[in-house]
């Protein structure tokens, strides 16, 4: 069984992420859950659900200098959904977070990296956004918007139990 990093942001469908953990374990992955620390306060009071259905810690935080790493090591990360927030600071390079800090060296050390996209055409309308989708596909993530992925919502208008974890999933390849 190969390990999935399932990296899932603070956007609406991180309210329904063990859908996807639940998908992505059909599909035979080895999940490890990580959360920005954003997302981790939405699900702070039921964390357990989470570790007890991946049979892994819920990762938000980078370790400390002398702790191991608590998660074994992945063939692919997909982050699903990946915020306006942080697209725009994975593209400018900013890993202020676990969650990029695995992201932005992982698909530069040959760690196939997918990002599906959720937000709404006002947070879409930010010139950085266009510019941060360049740069991550210039280094070999897939970003999975289009017929492929998701496209923008009208604001107030989103509806997040319908994410698309399936097409998400179905992109993810190993090499
Ligand atoms: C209830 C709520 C829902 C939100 N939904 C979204 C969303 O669907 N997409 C998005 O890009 N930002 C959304 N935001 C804003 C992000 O949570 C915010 O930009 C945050 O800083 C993202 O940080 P992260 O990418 O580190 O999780 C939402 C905020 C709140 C409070």
């Amino acid at each position: 069984m190969s390990t999935l990093y399932l990296i899932a942001c603070a956007a609406g469908p991180t309210q329904f992420v063990d859908e996807g953990i639940r998908r992505a374990q059909d599909r035979d992955w080895d999940v490890c859950l990580i959360l920005t620390p954003s997302a981790a306060r939405w699900w702070e009071p039921r964390i357990d659900v989470l570790e007890e259905l991946t049979g892994h810690p819920v990762r938000s935080q980078y370790k400390l200098p002398w702790e191991t790493d608590a998660l074994p090591k992945a063939a692919a990360m997909l982050v699903a959904p990946l915020s306006a927030t942080s697209l725009n600071k994975w593209g400018a390079g900013i890993a202020d977070t676990l969650a990029l800090g695995l992201v932005s060296e992982g698909v530069n050390m040959g760690v196939p990296t997918f990002a599906i996209p959720y937000f709404n055409r006002a947070q879409a309308a930010q010139p950085a956004v266009l510019r941060s989708i360049r740069d991550l596909r210039a280094q070999g993530v897939v970003y999975l918007d289009g017929s492929a992925g998701y496209e923008p919502h009208q604001p107030k208008h989103g509806a997040p139990e319908q994410f698309p974890w399936d097409m998400a999933l179905d992109a993810v390849r190993l090499s």
